[in-house]
C-alpha cells in the first residue's frame, strides 16, 4: 500500500541524497524557502523602509496566523518570538508573585532552557520553583504528581506536552483542570507536540502554549510562537515588552500603553528573514493533516521499537503508543561516537546525554530509512568503526 504523505518528499530538497531522521532538532528545508526569503531581500532592495509598513509589520501576527490552525488556535491569538525561552520569559514576567501566590509548578524533564529562565528570572521576581520529579522509569513525568504539586499557592504551571528527551507524551488534561480549579494558569511547551501530534488549545484549555517551527514544523530557526488565550490576552500586562507591543507604536511615546490585541506580547523590532524563512513548512504541513501525521508517526516509531528489540538494544521511549510522540532514543553502547558515525554517512540524527541517539521519523520518511538506521548503527558496533570519532568529553559510554 502506498503512503499517501510520501508525495511530499519532492517538497525537501535534502531528502534526496540524505536520510533525514532529525526533524525533532530540525526539520527539512522545504523547496520554496528561497523564494520566501528572495521576497525579503527584493522588499527591502525595492521598498527600503517602506516595507516595514507594507508587509514586515503585519509579519509576527500573520505567521502566527499561519500556525494557529495547527493548534487549534482562532486567527489573531499567536504571535512570533525568536525562541520559546524569551516567549515563556514573556509569559512568567506578566504575572505578580505574592507570598501567599507565588508558587510556579514545572517537572525535572522540562526542556533546561526554559527551566534556567524560570530559576533565574522568575525567583528574582518572588517566584519560587517547585519540581515535580522524573518517574521512576527516568523516562517521564507522572500527571498525578503534577497535579498533587498543584494547589492553592500556584501562580503557574509551566510544563512540557512531550519531553525533549524521551519523548514521552504528557497526560496534559488533568493538570489543566486541576491549575484553573486552583486559580493557576497554565503555560504549556509543546514544542515536541506542534506538529507531529494533534495540538488543540481550545480543547486542553491552556492559557499560554510556546513551540517553534525549527523541528517538526519544518520553518527553521528563530520562528518561535507564542499562543495567548483570549481570556487572559488583555487581561495581563507582560512586563519584558518593547515598543512592537505599544498601542501606539509609531508615536513612540515616553510611556507604555499596551497593545489591546496579541502584539501586546511582543518587545522589540522582530528578526524578519526568519519569520519568511517560517512561513512555507507550516502550509505543508496543514496541507499534509496532523491526523495522518500522527499515525504514520505511531507506526514507524513502533517499527523502531521492534528493530531495537531484535537486537537487544536498549530504547529510551514510551512503549504505550499514545504515550509516545515522534522520537525514539537508542540508547546504545558508545552512542555519542555511533551517531557521529551514521551523520558521516548522510544518515542525520542527534545525540543527547541520558537519552542516547534519537531518531525521528516524520511525515517525508520511508519506512526502509528505518531499516537503513538501524543497520547503520549494526554495522558502527559490529565493524568497531565507531572508534573513528573522537568522544565528546572524554570517555563514551
Ligand atoms: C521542549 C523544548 N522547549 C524549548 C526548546 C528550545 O528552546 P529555545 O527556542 O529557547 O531554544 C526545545 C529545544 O529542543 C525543546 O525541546
Amino acid at each position: 500500500m502506498t503512503d499517501p504523505l510520501l508525495a511530499y518528499r519532492g517538497e525537501f530538497p535534502i531528502l534526496e541524497h540524505t536520510t533525514y531522521l532529525v526533524s525533532n532538532s530540525l526539520g527539512a528545508m522545504p523547496r520554496a524557502v528561497p523564494e520566501r526569503l528572495a521576497e525579503y531581500v527584493d522588499e527591502w532592495a525595492e521598498q527600503g523602509v517602506r516595507a516595514w509598513g507594507r508587509a514586515w509589520w503585519r509579519l509576527p501576527g500573520a505567521v502566527g496566523d499561519e500556525i494557529a490552525p495547527l493548534i487549534g488556535a482562532d486567527p489573531g491569538t499567536v504571535v512570533m518570538a525568536g525562541n520559546v525561552t524569551l516567549a515563556q520569559a514573556t509569559v512568567l514576567s506578566a504575572l505578580d508573585y505574592p507570598p501567599e501566590r507565588n508558587r510556579i509548578v514545572m517537572t525535572e524533564l522540562d526542556f533546561p532552557s526554559v527551566r534556567y529562565v524560570y530559576d533565574r528570572l522568575a525567583t528574582r521576581l518572588g517566584a519560587e520553583i517547585v519540581v515535580v520529579p522524573a518517574a521512576a522509569d527516568g523516562i517521564s513525568v507522572d500527571a498525578d504528581a503534577v497535579v498533587a504539586a498543584i494547589d492553592e499557592r500556584t501562580r503557574l504551571v509551566c510544563v512540557s506536552h512531550v519531553l525533549f528527551r524521551s519523548a514521552f507524551v504528557m497526560d496534559v488534561a488533568p493538570i489543566v483542570a486541576r491549575a484553573h480549579a486552583m486559580g493557576a494558569l497554565v503555560s504549556l511547551d509543546a514544542f515536541h507536540a506542534v506538529g507531529v501530534l494533534p495540538v488543540d488549545v481550545k480543547a486542553l484549555g491552556v492559557d499560554f502554549l510556546t513551540g517553534g517551527v525549527l523541528k517538526w514544523l519544518c520553518g527553521g530557526p528563530g520562528g518561535c510562537f507564542l499562543y495567548v488565550a483570549p481570556a487572559v490576552q488583555t487581561a495581563l500586562e507582560p512586563s519584558l515588552t518593547g515598543w512592537m507591543a505599544h498601542e501606539h507604536p509609531f508615536a513612540f511615546e515616553s510611556d507604555m500603553a499596551y497593545a489591546p490585541g496579541v502584539y501586546r506580547w511582543l518587545n522589540g523590532t522582530p528578526a524578519v528573514p526568519a519569520l519568511y524563512a517560517a512561513i512555507e513548512g507550516p502550509r505543508i504541513l496543514r496541507r499534509a493533516g496532523v491526523a495522518a501525521i500522527r499515525e504514520k508517526s505511531m507506526r514507524q516509531t513502533a517499527r523502531l521499537l521492534e528493530l531495537a528489540d531484535a537486537r537487544g538494544y536498549p530504547v529510551r521511549a514510551p512503549r504505550d503508543p499514545a504515550r509516545r510522540g515522534g522520537t525514539v532514543a537508542f540508547d546504545v553502547p558508545h552512542a555519542y561516537e555511533v551517531s557521529e558515525y551514521l551523520l558521516s554517512r548522510d544518515v542525520l540524527v542527534d545525540f543527547r546525554p541520558n537519552a542516547g541517539i534519537r531518531v525521528a521519523p516524520h511525515f517525508y520518511t520511508r519506512d526502509d530509512e528505518l531499516d537503513t538506521v538501524v543497520a547503520m548503527m549494526d554495522e558502527a558496533l559490529t565493524t568497531g568503526r565507531w572508534r573513528d570519532f573522537q568522544p565528546r568529553g572524554g570517555a563514551s559510554t
